[in-house]
């Protein structure tokens, strides 16, 4: 019997190539979203959709009982926006998770696999391991803390897996969106106007991760027993300094090119890069380099309109 999965934000970035890989692989996709971010473009031909908002416990009913695992991928998902609509992220982020936990308790679903960030770790940690205290800089942080702890509390009814994504990027990326996605917000501007505006310094770090490599690890994780019931650092665990990603990026494009930096954004981590505790966990081995990855994404985003 095929397993059936329930992605959420199946219409946002990471949800849409999840559901197209999953489907792909035979698996029984049925996807969701409420295009509050994404886009009905992104949604993937043969797959069962439903449009609903998850922060509203009536719509939940929409969903079918009999699932197997659901990938809780929908949220809002820029910390600098929290600042403007705390109570908007608290919704997207937490009250989606809470309603979705409540609905699998009821409907005996036993497997959860859960979309949290590297935000959580605010400047506590500098090369992140998963027991390193967690001091969230952001709403879109602490929202996302809430909606782990929610998640471990609720153990003894369901198996869980918790992704704690560091900077993700590639093709599928929403170009326009200047507050979501440092590679995407710069490359960009560099297509465009032949210019990167950085917010913060040039030295802050990150940890960068191909939206491929993201995908695999997820769908790993359903029959990868060592991922049950554990928190997961998804990140390359390679430091990677702002200047750095713009050298690259300026390399590609190969154009005169102005930088321009700006204050920081609130919320904003100086820098955070992944331990290296994925490779104990998962079988895949190596993830794509930053040089290959920004290719594929520039040649994408070039023949893209945005
Ligand atoms: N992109 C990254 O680098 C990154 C890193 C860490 C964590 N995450 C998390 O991963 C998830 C996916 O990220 P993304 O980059 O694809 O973001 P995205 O904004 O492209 O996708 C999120 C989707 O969720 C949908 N959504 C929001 N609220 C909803 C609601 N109440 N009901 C139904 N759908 C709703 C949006 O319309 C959107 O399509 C998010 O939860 C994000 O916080 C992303």
């Amino acid at each position: 019997m095929k397993k059936i999965i329930l992605v959420t934000g199946a219409a946002g970035f990471i949800g849409s190539k999840l559901c197209l890989k999953l489907h792909l692989k035979g698996f029984k996709v049925i996807a969701c979203d409420d295009f509050s971010n994404g886009k009905k473009t992104n949604l993937i031909k043969g797959i069962k959709f439903i449009k609903l908002d998850l922060s509203v416990t009536k719509q939940i009913k929409k969903i079918p009982k009999k699932i197997d695992y659901i990938f809780h991928l929908a949220g809002q998902s820029s910390g600098e926006k929290s600042f403007e609509n705390p109570f908007n992220d608290l919704r997207r982020n937490f009250i989606t998770t809470h309603n979705l936990i409540e609905f699998s308790k009821k409907n005996s679903i036993k497997n959860f696999f859960y979309a949290s960030s590297m935000s959580v770790y605010g400047n506590e940690a500098n090369r992140a391991k998963i027991k390193d205290f967690c001091k969230p800089l952001s709403f879109y942080g602490t929202h996302k803390k809430l909606s782990e702890d929610y998640i471990i509390l609720n153990k003894k009814y369901l198996n869980f897996t918790i992704f704690r994504m560091f900077n993700v990027y590639g093709p599928g990326q929403d170009l326009t969106d200047d507050k979501q996605g440092m590679v995407s917000i710069y490359l960009s501007s560099l297509i465009k106007n032949n210019k990167i505006i950085v917010k913060g310094s040039l030295n802050r770090f990150r940890d960068l991760i191909y939206i491929d490599d993201v995908v695999d690890i997820w769908i790993e994780a359903i029959n990868n027993k060592k991922f049950n019931n554990r928190i997961i650092n998804l990140g390359t665990g390679k430091k990677i300094k702002v200047y750095q990603i713009i050298d690259v990026l300026k390399s590609i494009h190969n154009k005169k090119t102005k930088i321009e930096i700006l204050r920081g954004t609130p919320g904003d981590q100086y820098g955070i890069y992944s331990d290296k505790s994925i490779f104990n966990i998962s079988n895949k081995k190596k993830f794509i380099n930053m040089k290959e990855g920004f290719k594929k994404f520039y040649l994408w985003a070039k023949k893209t309109d945005f």
